[in-house]
């Protein structure tokens, strides 16, 4: 294995967490083969911290209804908490609230823009690019929409140090970069 992606090589083992595991129930003290659970598939399946699984609980026990369609105290108070979180969620990344889209996952969202961006502003001949581990959901979308507006996907290779070798998707013209950085944790180093 290339030294740069080997996690037992020296200095490897200093690596502290950012965030106590004690926050999420399920890690707090979790071992696995003798050494503490070390979870890195969160864009598959993200585990809760406690003041998630708390906030969700009190939720669905106290709360839970239609958003936005209901005239009765408890759809009101849901769209009221549905609404604060997008509200806080554009604070956090320095946006608009009406520029925060909740969708169910990563498949969806990334199909969502490709069906309303991509349809609208990708003519026939633009490039799409994306990396060479990118996670299907981030392909799939992209190749549709190629094959239905005639445009042109293109892969940026990972050399074996684990960095973008650009070339080509460096020169100038029209298209769109489709999320780099996407790679599955469990199977995949993204540089
Ligand atoms: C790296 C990565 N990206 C995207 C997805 C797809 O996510 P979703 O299930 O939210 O569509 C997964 C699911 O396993 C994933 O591991």
């Amino acid at each position: 294995m290339n030294e740069a992606l080997d996690p037992t090589r020296a200095g490897a083992s200093n690596l502290e967490p950012l965030v106590d595991p004690d926050t999420f129930p399920l890690l707090a003290g979790a071992r696995t083969a003798g050494r503490p659970l070390a979870y890195l598939d969160s864009a598959a399946s993200a585990q809760k911290p406690a003041a998630v699984l708390d906030r969700m609980r009190d939720f669905y026990t106290h709360d839970y209804a239609n958003i936005h369609r209901g005239v009765y105290p408890l759809s009101e108070r849901s769209t009221e908490a549905y609404e604060d979180a997008r509200a806080r969620v554009a604070r956090f990344l320095n946006a608009k609230s009406d520029e925060i889209v909740f969708t169910r996952g990563a498949t969806e969202a990334i199909n969502l823009v490709a069906y309303s961006y991509g349809e609208r502003f990708l003519e026939a001949g633009d490039r799409i690019l994306v990396s060479a581990i990118e996670h299907h959901a981030n392909i799939v979308p992209w190749q549709a929409l190629r094959d239905r507006r005639g445009l042109k996907l293109e892969v940026i290779p990972i050399d074996g140090n684990g960095r973008y070798r650009y070339g080509r998707a460096r020169e100038a013209g029209r298209g769109c970069c489709a999320g780099l950085h996407h790679g599955g944790a469990p199977t995949r180093w993204a540089p």
